[in-house]
């Protein structure tokens, strides 16, 4: 990622440079002044190229001037949000990312900061495992100036939007480490970095959790070599009941006995995007000191077949002592929020809690890959989060829950059964951790969304960190004092 660093709005004398267009508006004065300085080379390139502003359009005005190799356009669309500035800013910036120096004209201030984050988000790369790249396969852009009118208040509003950048990295990061290095205690030990940030950290080990009762989350850990983990993270920015995150951090899930198919397992790499995404959030809130109490709870497994494993037929006791026959060794998350959010209610009564969980195929069989599913037992909490959604650009479906659905997880031996068959399969997932619930919950399968296949506006392909901003934004739309 480039580093950003705001300055005054000036057209600059030399180098690439940027300009973000809006759709059927007058031109802006800076568009002027390029234009007037490259003797119209940026007018004429746009009627050649029919560039008119449009949302997702880009220019590269080639050579207008000796001092000016490349000139860079990109649309905002009509009526601009702040949504818009970061997607143009983070096509000026892919645009730009060969060069050795590059600014971006962005006037207002606010407009600024949100062209940076965008900037900043697209940029983003995961490239600790390459050793062969040369300078030619790298992005060469050292920093991208942001020139404003109002270079202190575009700092002032991009201080926030920093701490949401680091902590969507952080999530990134976090789901793109392969299996055999980010296993559960080396994720705790990631957990434990943001006690720099005035979090409160405490990892819960084996024997504690086996203390405490933690049967269900114990028994999807019992096929591994590696040791299961819980983590819990506390922000206190305010006083007064928290909110509660819990991440479902299955670092992989290879479906034990009841083993997945070879074709893309490796995929199973990121089961643990809910847990990045609840440590992403508590990453930003906590550098952006939100005046909340928040506490961020995952439970950090991994799922594998082995003479320990359990099997299917098993019945096995959970945190909260209700009993459960394990049908599909595969429908392990469920079992890690079902002691994850007990415990989480019955420690800290929190205001609400929300879980994010990559918990079933089913629900990209029935959203695809444009939003999560949302189950919620609380109307107001699934409003406030579908606005989240929308406002975030990480959006959400409601889906239903039911009496209905729940008769199809009864169990002849125990109080349930981990699966309930594949008609409705994301309902029946959300069921089953609904029995573990008392106050306001919600739910949010991010199956689909976790990993993108191809690049995006705002994300390279790769991890997404859904989750992050979407929780950010709920938790300053209605948690923050
Ligand atoms: N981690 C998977 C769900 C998943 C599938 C996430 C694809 C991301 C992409 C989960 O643990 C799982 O295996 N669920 C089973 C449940 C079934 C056995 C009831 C599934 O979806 O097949
Ligand atoms: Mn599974
Ligand atoms: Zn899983």
């Amino acid at each position: 990622m480039p580093d950003i660093a705001f300055a005054p709005d000036r057209i600059p004398a030399d180098g690439a440079f940027a300009l973000l267009i809006a759709q059927d508006q007058p031109a802006t004065d800076h568009f002027n002044a390029a234009d007037t300085q490259t003797n119209g080379a940026i007018g004429r390139a746009m009627a050649a190229a029919g560039f008119t502003g449009k949302k997702g359009q880009t220019c590269i005005v080639l050579g207008a001037t000796a001092a000016h190799p490349s000139i860079v356009l990109a649309g905002l669309g009509r009526d601009p949000t702040a949504r818009a500035y970061e997607e143009a800013g983070a096509a000026a910036a892919l645009a730009l990312s060969r060069e050795p120096a590059a600014s971006l004209i962005v006037a207002d201030p606010a407009h600024a900061a949100h062209a940076a984050l965008g900037a900043a988000l697209r940029s983003y790369r995961f490239d600790r495992y390459r050793t062969k790249e040369t300078a030619d396969d790298k992005p060469r852009l050292a920093t991208l100036h942001i020139l404003t009118s109002d270079p202190e208040a575009a700092r002032a509003a991009y201080a926030p939007l920093a701490a949401t950048r680091d902590g969507v990295f952080l999530t990134r990061d976090l789901a793109s480490e392969p299996p055999n290095v980010l296993y559960p205690a080396e994720l705790a030990d990631r957990c434990r970095a943001l006690s720099a940030l005035g979090v409160e950290v405490e990892v819960l080990e084996p024997a504690a959790l086996a203390e405490a009762g933690f049967g269900a989350i114990l028994a999807v850990a019992q096929g591994s070599a590696r040791e299961a983990r819980v983590v819990v993270m506390q922000w206190r920015g305010a006083e007064g009941a928290p909110l509660a995150l819990i991440g479902k951090g299955v670092t992989f899930d290879t479906g034990g006995i009841s083993i997945k198919p070879a074709p893309n397992m490796e995929d199973m790499k990121w089961d643990m995007a809910g847990a990045a995404a609840v440590i992403g959030t508590m990453h930003t809130l906590a550098a952006r000191k939100a005046r909340v109490h928040v506490v961020g709870i995952v439970g950090l497994v991994e799922n594998m077949p082995s003479g320990t494993a359990m099997r299917p037929g098993d019945v096995i006791r959970s945190l909260s002592g209700q009993t459960i026959e394990v049908q599909n060794t595969d429908a392990e998350g469920r079992l890690v929020l079902a002691d994850l959010l007990w415990y989480a209610q019955d420690r800290f009564q929190p205001r609400a809690s929300i879980d994010l969980a990559t918990l079933t195929g089913a629900i990209i069989v029935a959203l695809g890959h444009e939003h999560a599913g949302l189950f919620s037992n609380d109307d107001a909490l699934a409003t406030q989060l579908l606005a989240a959604g929308i406002a975030s650009g990480e959006a959400l479906w409601r889906m239903p829950l039911g009496e209905a659905y729940d008769k199809l997880i009864r169990s002849d031996i125990a109080d349930m059964k981990n699966i309930g068959g594949r008609p409705g399969g994301s309902i029946i997932g959300a069921q089953f951790v609904q029995r573990f619930v008392r106050g306001p919950w919600a739910h949010l399968d991010i199956a689909g969304m976790a990993w993108a296949t191809k690049d995006s506006p705002l994300a390279p392909k790769g991890a997404t960190a859904f989750g992050v901003r979407l929780l950010n934004q709920l938790v300053a739309e209605h948690f923050e004092e």
